[in-house]
């Protein structure tokens, strides 16, 4: 009885010592970070807003993805490589993070936000709870914009594709051509496209439930689209729109995210998501990436760090009652 008696104190000081030693709160939820092109995972730029992530998120912690650790080479498999195997290289980097093993949220940034989807729907695990993406190209693009002055990676890779978007080449190794949408040549697009196509479940005969299965998991899919975006044609794909197929002489409309065959038959869980009030469509102003703190901030309060909440991840301390 005795024996039992100290054993019950000895339990209650230490669980007394334990609360008074740590914080009440649990850890927030880490976040993953993916990069646009023309920048690497630890740019001065990457790095400028991982900070800013971190002033409204202490403690957060945050991984960078990467296709390789040496910088340029980074920055150069944001324009050459196949999307397939990048896609499979860090899936396996990811699921290599202890601090990422119960889950996180992610931040892509213009077509990171498109490959991180393409984590979710092919892998997620482990899973993401926010995707956020910025600027991103759900739908493709229907135009491949200009290089920057010096830009000797973009001049590479424009001059590549100029041999042609849809050649079985171009589509395993340069990395804009896999998500270029031609609504002008659909029927090529359709027969020789394997990222775009296998993210938006475009081909029936293809069609995977477990792409839809793990979007729909997603607790919130935030689209930010800039509003005076000239970089992605149309702005539109940061929100699931596109232009509808046309003969190339005539003028492109839009068909948006709700008007689309995909979210009609919901091929990917789009409207299911929608539809239960998860997915948030916000307008950042600025030009592509012109991503001002006032923008960030709010968005990052909202919807990045929240509190773990499924059981594995509750703190430790669980007093017995009996
Ligand atoms: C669907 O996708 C999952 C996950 O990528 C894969 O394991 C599975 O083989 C695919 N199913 C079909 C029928 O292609």
């Amino acid at each position: 009885m005795l024996g039992n008696l100290h054993t019950v104190v000895l339990v209650l000081a230490l669980a007394l010592a334990y609360v008074l030693a740590t914080p009440t709160l649990p850890p927030v939820r880490p976040l993953v970070v993916w990069h646009g092109l023309g920048d690497s995972y630890n740019s001065p730029a990457m790095n400028r807003v991982m900070d800013e992530i971190r002033n409204v998120h202490k403690d957060i912690f945050i991984h960078s993805v990467y296709i390789d650790p040496k910088t340029d080479a980074d920055e150069k498999a944001g324009w050459f490589g196949d999307l397939h195997e990048q896609l499979a290289m860090v899936a396996v980097q990811l699921a290599a993070v202890p601090e990422l093993a119960n889950g996180f949220d992610a931040i892509g940034f213009s077509q990171g936000g498109q490959f991180l989807r393409a984590y979710v729907e092919w892998y997620n695990t482990p899973r993401v709870h926010n995707l956020i993406t910025f600027g991103s190209q759900h739908f493709g693009v229907s135009d491949i914009p200009g290089c920057r002055p010096r830009d000797v990676f973009c001049q590479l890779a424009h001059n590549a594709a100029k041999a042609g978007i849809y050649t079985t080449w171009a589509q395993h190794n340069l990395i804009q051509c896999q998500y270029y949408r031609d609504e002008r040549r659909l029927e090529t697009y359709l027969r020789q496209n394997t990222f775009m196509t296998s993210i938006n479940n475009e081909l029936p005969e293809l069609r995977n439930e477990t792409f839809k299965r793990n979007f729909v998991s997603l607790n919130n899919l935030v689209l930010v689209l800039f509003s005076r975006e000239q970089t992605v044609v149309p702005k539109e794909s940061s929100w699931f729109g596109s232009y509808a197929p046309r003969e190339s002489n005539e003028d492109p409309t839009i068909i948006p995210m709700r008007l689309q065959q995909l979210y009609i038959e919901d091929w990917i869980g789009l409207r299911e998501l929608d539809e239960s009030g998860k997915v948030k469509l916000l307008t950042c102003d600025g030009e592509h990436m012109q991503l001002s703190t006032e923008c960030l901030t709010p968005i990052v309060k909202k919807y990045v760090g929240g509190y773990t909440t499924s059981p594995r991840e509750r703190p430790a301390l669980v007093l017995q009652s009996s």
